[in-house]
């Protein structure tokens, strides 16, 4: 007789049987360019789509003679889905920052394709990734980022340790056949690079430092640790975007910085030496580097810089760095035609406390305008605002 729960194919969404040896199916990495696997992530996927555009693009063609890709990897749904399975399911991805989980209980969560991730420092201070999705009924278990020492999951209370064991199944008593031990969380591989997280989501990949190192970067690796791609800097904060277009269309733009930025950001482009504008290709990654081209630029805050270097990294992030600031860039596809842009600030622990105050003088403004604070009628010495609070 089948028992009273359930518990979740986390592949499928669809409900199965709880037995002892239950498998847990998980989207298979090296199925690329399989179609009928790639229908897993994609429902909506047709029967012909992305072979046939896939065989349409011809390597062999020199870059003289290429043209842009075809509207339809753009749009096409079943492209979408292939991209999903050769990409994102793939190789070491980026999905957050090392100041995120610094500390023991310290978690955040992220994506990769359509696939939800929780990550961590367990108490032993031990980095851990899972599928972020409860074994019971598939409820998505930790939101946002924080700290906490274990995850409940909102559903039914299920309560997992940071390690990703299984603690408590609520009201299981007298369900038979139930190994607690079989329906802890699913793990993914996890490492870092810098001041980066990365994820990857093949069982038989090797997670020693100078391997990701070496198949994430190849051997643009030394030049951005060189140029201060480092984790010595200090988060600031984040901003998030949805934009209504394929993630392909955000890249495309930044890959083509020293193209547009002349016409499109007249502003930057004064600031900028475009003559020493260069472009190299390493393995995976795509650097461009500009010299700053005004010399009255001194201010240490300024974004601009001396020297700006741009990294895109195969396939989805970008790393900016320029004077004493760092931003990154993570695009999350989110369908064919609408994506997600996670832009990450840090800069150099020195000008954390300017970033700070310049932060507080502008929230103090915006609240003078607002009608929230009266004016200050006197100002320190320092030439600080005195703030008092309107009864
Ligand atoms: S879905 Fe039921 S406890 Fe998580």
């Amino acid at each position: 007789m089948e028992m009273a729960i359930t518990v979740m194919n986390v592949a499928t969404l669809q409900p199965k049987p709880l037995r002892a040896k239950s498998p847990y199916l998980l989207p298979n990495p090296r199925r690329v360019f399989n179609f009928k696997a790639s229908s897993l992530h994609n429902p909506q996927v047709s029967s012909i789509g992305a072979p046939t555009l896939v065989g349409q693009f011809d390597p062999t063609i020199p870059i003289e003679r290429a043209v842009t890709p075809p509207s339809s990897w753009y749009t096409d749904p079943s492209f979408y889905s292939l991209e999903l399975d050769a990409l994102f399911y793939r190789g070491w991805q980026a999905a957050g920052y090392t100041e995120q989980i610094k500390n023991p209980g310290e978690f955040f969560t992220c994506r990769l394709g359509n696939a939800e991730f929780v990550v961590c420092r367990d108490g032993d201070g031990k980095l851990q990734a899972f599928h972020n999705v409860c074994r019971h009924h598939a409820s998505l278990l930790a939101y946002g980022s924080g700290r906490k020492s274990c995850f409940v999951c909102p559903y039914h209370g299920w309560t997992y340790g940071l390690d990703g064991s299984l603690l408590k199944a609520t009201r299981i008593t007298g369900i038979q056949n139930f190994n607690e031990h079989e329906f802890g969380l699913i793990s993914v591989k996890v490492a870092t690079w810098g001041p980066f997280v990365l994820l990857n989501m093949e069982q038989d990949v090797d997670s020693d430092t100078d391997i990701v190192e070496k198949e994430w970067l190849g051997s643009s690796s030394e030049l951005l640790s060189n140029n201060g791609v480092d984790s010595s800097l200090s988060f600031v904060c984040r901003r998030d975007y949805m934009i209504e277009c394929n993630w392909k269309v955000f890249c495309d733009n930044y890959l083509d910085g020293g193209y547009h930025v002349p016409y499109a950001h007249k502003g930057l482009a004064s600031g900028l030496n475009l003559d020493h504008y260069s472009t190299t290709i390493y393995e995976k990654v795509s650097i461009q580097k500009c010299e700053g081209g005004s010399t009255e630029r001194t201010n240490d805050y300024d974004r601009l810089g001396s020297k700006a270097l741009y990294a895109f990294v195969y396939p989805n992030f970008m790393i900016n760095r320029y004077g004493p600031w760092m931003d990154t860039n993570l695009v999350l596809p989110l369908g064919p035609r609408k994506c997600q842009v996670i832009f990450d600030y840090f800069i150099e622990p020195s000008l954390m406390i300017t970033v700070i105050y310049k932060a507080l003088r502008a929230m103090h403004e915006l609240y003078i305008s607002l009608g929230n604070l009266e004016k200050p009628s006197n100002e320190h010495s320092s030439g600080q605002k005195q703030v008092s609070t309107k009864k």
